[in-house]
């Protein structure tokens, strides 16, 4: 679990390191961003990104913790729009056990002007064509997110239906899987 501490402390000008310490095992890790941007003032183009969680995923921290961590799904959203405010990302999210309102609501973050997705489909993710649908028709890139190590795990989950149409994968870091994410976005971001 992470403590919810922060340091952030610029290491050259241009970059800004940033720290979380976990308070589970004593790991720290360390992410990293260009610091490039503007002033506040002056800034013009805002980042949103959403973060679409499917079913079951409201259940973390109780459940197989041992597959998804000890973290509920709370802990995680908080310390990722944490990273989001340092980085100036607008980040919101969204949890739902039913697919058609996971449908639904990615049709409302194309008009939403949302820049980027980070979604972790849970179970639809080895069987939803319409979950895949709706992200291929708001045409927003969008990343792969999943706790556990899917690729290991039973051969069902080692089928998705998003893969192939994904940025990229991120999978196996338990909560930090969320992080990574963000991080690899903002590599993408024209400073
Ligand atoms: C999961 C992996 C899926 O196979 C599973 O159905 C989940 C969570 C993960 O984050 O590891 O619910 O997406």
């Amino acid at each position: 679990m992470f403590s919810g501490q922060r340091r952030s402390s610029r290491v050259r000008s241009q970059f800004v390191a940033i720290f979380f310490n976990t308070v589970a095992n004593g790991r720290q890790i360390l992410l990293i961003r260009a610091d490039l941007s503007p002033p506040e003032e002056e800034r013009k183009i805002v980042v949103k990104v959403r973060v679409f969680n499917g079913p079951n995923l409201n259940l973390l921290g109780q459940r197989e913790p041992g597959q998804y961590g000890k973290q509920s799904l709370q802990d995680i959203m908080r310390q990722l729009g944490q990273f989001a405010d340092t980085c100036g990302i607008e980040l919101d999210h969204f949890q739902t056990n039913s697919e058609g309102a996971m449908v639904d609501a990615i049709q409302k973050a194309g008009s939403d002007g949302v820049s980027y997705i980070i979604i972790n489909p849970a179970g639809y993710t080895h069987t939803s064509v319409a979950i895949r649908d709706a992200l291929l028709a708001v045409d927003i890139p969008f990343v792969e997110v999943h706790l556990s190590a899917v690729s290991s795990r039973e051969p069902f989950r080692q089928i998705s239906y998003f893969s192939d149409v994904a940025i990229g994968v991120i999978s196996g870091f338990r909560g930090e899987s969320y992080l990574l994410a963000l991080q690899a976005i903002l590599n993408r971001i024209e400073p």
